[in-house]
């Protein structure tokens, strides 16, 4: 079966489609495919799509909830129909969201806009105002930058991001955000409350502001990989909250561990300038009632010697299946 797949993808090649070597593309392309539906069909395909559909985009009958626009050098966003709950944006030249084009499909849970070249700026900041039941929203592997022009007062830290952050801020059903793989250099000041999972992996982040995550009560899942943290710019509890199940800290700058909440179950510090193993960043108290619930644990490619494990470790961290050192 998956050999039958095989063929049949790579019956594509030759054809312009094999030189965007991406991998949403094809995701996208199988889940078409997967529908019955193709969209390379040629040459007059039938595009029995409602008339609603924006013609640079493909709205297949058989799924009439969703609309793929993406990996077609789109500069601009078309304007979404009522019906549609899947927006597929991904991997254009997007450089800027207009107003309005969102308001009419009050329906929309997942937004794609991975892959273009957003910035801040140009993202208006009612963008977002009606889509109030979105869930998930990807904004990673763009140009979004808080890095202050010559214009801008450089004291204040969030103003480029202001439109961001405002249209944001009003996602109150939004669970995923993913800006991963821009220029960020802050955080986004206020972000919706329901929010499981943020992804803020490669950017250039260098600094949590106090009580930041506490903001986030629902927040699950939290990955600042690849940023440019520092002990100076982590306050000593921003982590120690207790909704969080995995954080990933890794490829950053961190010379401490920092404390975290006993519920973790995963935590990534791999790749940082930790030199001492400090269990009470685990459990403050070490006792039959009192663990930490991690059970993966990586701090390797740090500087800690094996001998500065506390006999104490074995019965702080006992859940943890995995402790890379
Ligand atoms: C938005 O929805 C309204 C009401 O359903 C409709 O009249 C209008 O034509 C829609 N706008 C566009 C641009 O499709
Ligand atoms: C986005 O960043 C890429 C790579 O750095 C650059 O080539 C492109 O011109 C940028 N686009 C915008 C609109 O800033
Ligand atoms: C916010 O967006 C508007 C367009 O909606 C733009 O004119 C303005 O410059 C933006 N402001 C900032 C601070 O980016
Ligand atoms: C990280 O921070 C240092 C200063 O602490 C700065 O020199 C460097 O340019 C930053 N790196 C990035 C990628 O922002
Ligand atoms: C985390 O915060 C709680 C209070 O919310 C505190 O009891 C606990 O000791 C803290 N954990 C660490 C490792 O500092
Ligand atoms: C230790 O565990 C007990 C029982 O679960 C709890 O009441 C107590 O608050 C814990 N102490 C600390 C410091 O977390």
């Amino acid at each position: 079966m998956k050999l039958i797949l095989f063929l049949t993808v790579a019956g594509f090649c030759g054809h312009a489609l094999c030189q965007q070597d991406d991998t949403y593309f094809w995701m996208s392309y199988l889940r078409s495919y997967w529908l019955g539906y193709s969209r390379f069909a040629d040459p007059s395909p039938q595009r029995a799509q409602g008339r609603d559909c924006p013609l640079e985009c493909e709205c297949p009958p058989n799924f009439p909830i969703a609309m793929y626009c993406d990996s077609r050098k789109l500069k601009h966003v078309p304007f979404v129909p009522s019906r549609m709950k899947y927006a597929y944006l991904q991997n254009n030249r997007i450089t800027f969201i207009q107003e309005g084009v969102f308001d009419n499909a009050t329906g929309l849970v997942w937004i794609m806009l991975h892959r273009n070249q957003l910035t801040d700026e140009k993202i208006g900041e009612n963008v977002f105002a009606k889509i109030i039941n979105l869930e998930r929203l990807y904004l990673d592997q763009n140009n979004l930058t808080v890095i202050p022009s010559p214009f801008q007062d450089p004291t204040n830290a969030f103003e480029g991001m202001e439109n961001l952050t405002r249209s944001l801020k009003g996602l109150q059903s939004l669970t995923l955000l993913d800006l991963s793989n821009n220029y960020l250099k802050k955080l986004p000041e206020q972000l919706p409350g329901q929010l499981h999972q943020l992804y803020l992996e490669f950017n250039s982040i260098n600094t949590i502001p106090n009580e930041y995550f506490r903001k986030l009560p629902k927040l699950q899942f939290a990955r600042l990989s690849n940023n440019n943290l520092t002990d100076e710019g982590v306050p000593s509890n921003a982590f120690n909250v207790s909704s969080l199940i995995e954080l990933d800290l890794s490829y950053n700058k961190l010379q401490k561990i920092p404390p975290v909440n006993s519920n973790l179950e995963n935590l990534y510090l791999h790749a940082n300038q930790i030199k001492e193993f400090s269990l009470g960043s685990f459990c403050k108290v070490v006792d039959i009632m009192n663990f930490s619930r991690l059970r993966v644990l990586r701090l390797d490619g740090n500087s800690i010697p094996l001998s500065a494990l506390p006999p104490e470790t074995a019965l702080c961290l006992r859940l943890a299946a995995v402790i890379d050192l």
